[in-house]
């Protein structure tokens, strides 16, 4: 039987969330620079996003460029965020096809004003779209979301908007970039690396974990469906013990 008809629709995550990674890797194993590797990249975008919305994953989230990938070489940095601009651009009829809404999370301002530019167009241009949402996070870092959420509540209890001992887990959620969008249950990290990198630190409390050796370019419509069926053996427990949730 193949993969994908072993898949329960009916215990699907509604959201997915994962760290593309090993696209340098990858480059550099077929002699080529990491730029190409990126490149590469996007059509695993391409496959994992189709994969998703066809069997009916609600959310989708990509961590596509981090507020630490500043620090790597600026010739790295400026072909990332021209292929974004060029992704966008050449994608979005494909998103509109698809009924597939584009968001995104992280601090969007200090993007490239082409790359930021092109974002806000996909997301206007999308923002009707009904079956999936494919959220990227750009210029993103957990750390930074969250302090960014301490601060606002600051500046509201300061105003007396709210008392501090109000301040549970809906009123904090409320303030982060993912406010409306369910928690991730299963986040995937591609090249056999194991952190999770700032990313959605709040959000993947309660989430599975998936590792595959496997690098990002090489990331096929099978790879996800995979890494679902290994989410569905596991049972999820939010800290009670297995009598209690059967
Ligand atoms: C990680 O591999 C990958 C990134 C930091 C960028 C991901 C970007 C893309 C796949 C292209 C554009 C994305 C969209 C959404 C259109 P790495 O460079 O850290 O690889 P390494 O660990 O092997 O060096």
């Amino acid at each position: 039987m193949d993969l994908k008809s072993q898949i329960n629709t009916e215990r699907l995550p509604r959201h997915i969330a994962i760290i593309m990674d090993g696209n340098g890797r990858w480059a550099k194993q077929h002699g080529k620079h990491r730029v190409f590797g990126h490149k590469n990249g996007v059509q695993a975008v391409r496959e994992c996003t189709e994969s998703a919305a066809e069997l009916g994953v609600e959310y989708l989230t990509l961590y596509a460029f981090s507020t630490e990938n500043w620090n790597r070489p600026a010739l790295e940095v400026n072909a990332l965020m021209a292929l974004l601009v060029d992704t966008l651009g050449k994608e979005v009829n494909t998103l509109m096809k698809n009924d597939i809404r584009l968001q995104a999370i992280g601090d969007l301002e200090k993007l490239p004003k082409r790359t930021y530019k092109a974002l806000l167009d996909g997301i206007e241009k999308t923002k009707d779209n009904k079956r999936m949402t494919l959220v990227l996070a750009l210029n993103y870092s957990g750390k930074w979301e969250i302090l960014k959420a301490a601060k606002k509540l600051a500046v509201k209890a300061k105003e007396g908007i709210l008392v501090p001992d109000q301040i549970d887990e809906t009123i904090f959620s409320n303030e982060l970039s993912t406010v409306g969008i369910p928690d991730p249950e299963l986040l995937i990290r591609t090249s056999g690396e194991t952190r999770l990198s700032n990313f959605l630190l709040w959000q993947l409390a309660y989430s599975e974990f998936y590792f595959t050796e496997e690098f990002w370019p090489d990331f096929k419509k099978e790879s996800l469906y995979t890494a679902i069926l290994d989410y569905q053996k596991r049972e999820r427990r939010f800290g009670k013990t297995s009598e209690q949730i059967s």
